[in-house]
């Protein structure tokens, strides 16, 4: 089958969270399947053209933009077992410091036009190429626009005839709601600003037009499609449309990429590891401690987290409990990028307790490993989680996850039972502070009074699959 992938952002090119890592996984899952598949991405200051081995190709691509045009060009190169990889390059809208914001965490005013150019340059590079997508992929609001062209101006346009759509939701909190004239900079027109078509609140939304136009629609969990379907705080507007599609919308969980994410071969750590030579990574975890100016106290449970700080992750429920493990003899190691008051929060406590709490702001590929396979216990408190990879990475690095009962916090951490030797990790009943503190008091009492059975979890948590099959 040949299927053209588009997003904004993958590993190993660019990211700035979970769905970098779905797409670049996902790509090289298809490829080892034997499907013909393609990737195109937008060309940000990020991506190291010469690692890569990218070249511009020959040809501009003159797309319309509201009353006007851009021309863009396109770089090609191979990537993993030969995945074509297509950047396109306008420098004016891609050519910046972060992929969605500035450095300051303000979003660029002109996402809009950034991604209804990047959604046209899919559609026209495929034709320019002459690759006749069996499925275009799309991921997330910045593509949501391609399902929606290819029912309305592309309509008749005879090139897309075999082509089905797939839009997969990643997060349904972000919509990429623009002001209504974004219509016309996208050149459809009023006939297509209606409620069951582009049209939110007299507003548009680029998320709504891939639920609406695209022929299946995917999330990313079970748990998460039946959230987004029923509640409307997880469906955010979305939940009726999602109920109305019902028969082609699916909940998939992710898988990781488990070479990449692989502790017995990962460079980033100290000591590489596995089921059998568990021991081998008590050494990481001093070594975590000693990076991050923490006592190596081999008897301390030692909290990780690896996070956007952003109100979806739950750090609200982190600030507020997490004094009390401190003061109870508790480490904890903190990496994390976004929100500025949260950035300021973590720097007070760590000024706090120099001793036992490390914040780390920003993001930081090789200490986000070394904390997965460093810490004892992995803090994942969301108030809504749609897959969540880091939960994942966590148990298959051994460190056990504390979770609330969310989308995929709920699908990939089995509860533990302290009866039957089952379990992955540690689920609070409900999403409040008071209910994981109970979680959280109850991993740290295993961890600290039963290492025969911490251990077991911990392996049970390192033989996950994790694959995508
Ligand atoms: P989300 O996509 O909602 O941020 P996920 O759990 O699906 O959450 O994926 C997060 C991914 O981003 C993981 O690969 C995690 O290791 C990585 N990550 C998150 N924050 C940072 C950071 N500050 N530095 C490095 N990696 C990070
Ligand atoms: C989003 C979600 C996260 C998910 C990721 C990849 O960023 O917040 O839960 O794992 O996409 O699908």
């Amino acid at each position: 089958m040949k299927i053209l992938l588009a997003a904004s952002e993958a590993v190993p090119f660019c990211k700035t969270g979970g769905l970098a890592d779905v797409v670049g996984a996902l790509v090289q899952d298809l490829k080892n399947k034997k499907q013909d598949v393609r990737l195109v991405l937008p060309k940000y200051r990020v991506v190291d053209t010469d690692a890569f081995g990218l070249k511009p190709l020959s040809f501009a691509l003159t797309l319309p933009l509201g009353d006007s045009f851009e021309t863009v060009t396109v770089w090609e190169g191979k990537w993993g077992r030969g995945i074509p990889v297509y950047l396109i390059d306008a420098p004016k809208y891609f050519d910046r410091e972060g992929l969605y914001q500035d450095n300051h965490g303000a979003g660029y005013t002109d996402n809009d036009d950034r991604y209804v150019l990047f959604s046209r340059a899919v559609l026209e590079l495929a034709k320019a190429i002459d690759f006749r997508p069996d499925i275009i992929h799309c991921h997330d609001w910045q593509t949501g626009l391609i399902p929606a062209y290819l029912s309305t101006i592309y309509k008749y346009d005879g090139f897309f005839i075999p082509t089905s759509s797939v839009f997969s939701v990643h997060n349904i909190a972000c919509q990429g709601i623009f002001p209504k004239n974004t219509l016309f900079t996208a050149g459809f027109s009023w006939a297509d600003f209606t409620s069951d078509r582009l049209e939110f609140f007299d507003q548009m939304n680029f998320l709504k037009a891939g639920i609406v136009f695209s022929h299946m629609v995917s999330t990313v969990s079970p748990s998460y499609a039946d959230e987004v379907k029923s509640d409307r705080e997880f469906g955010r507007g979305m939940e009726g449309l999602l109920r109305s599609r019902a028969h082609d919308f699916f909940g998939i969980l992710n898988g990781l990429d488990i070479k990449y994410w692989n502790p017995a071969t990962d460079p980033y750590i100290h000591k590489q590891f596995s089921l059998k030579n568990l021991a081998a990574r008590a050494r990481c975890k001093s070594h975590l401690q000693k990076a991050c100016g923490l006592p190596p106290e081999s008897k301390s449970p030692l909290l990780g987290m690896v996070s956007r700080l952003d109100p979806q992750k739950g750090i609200d429920i982190i600030l507020h409990v997490i004094e009390k493990f401190i003061v109870g003899g508790c480490q904890a190691v903190f990496l994390g990028h976004g929100n500025h008051e949260y950035v300021s929060a973590f720097k007070a406590l760590q000024k706090k307790y120099m001793h036992q709490i490390s914040f780390s702001a920003g993001f930081n590929e090789p200490l986000a490993h070394q904390i997965y396979a460093g810490a004892d216990i992995f803090l994942m408190p969301s108030k809504f989680e749609p897959c969540g990879l880091s939960q994942m990475i966590a148990m298959r690095y051994g460190a056990v996850p504390v979770v609330t009962p969310v989308g995929g916090l709920k699908d990939t951490v089995l509860p533990f039972t302290s009866s039957k030797p089952i379990g992955l990790g540690f689920v609070s009943r409900e999403v409040n502070a008071t209910s994981y503190v109970r979680a959280l008091d109850e991993a740290v009492h295993v961890y600290t009074t039963d290492p025969v059975t911490w251990k077991r979890l911990m392996k049970r948590c390192l033989s996950c699959p994790f694959q995508w099959a």
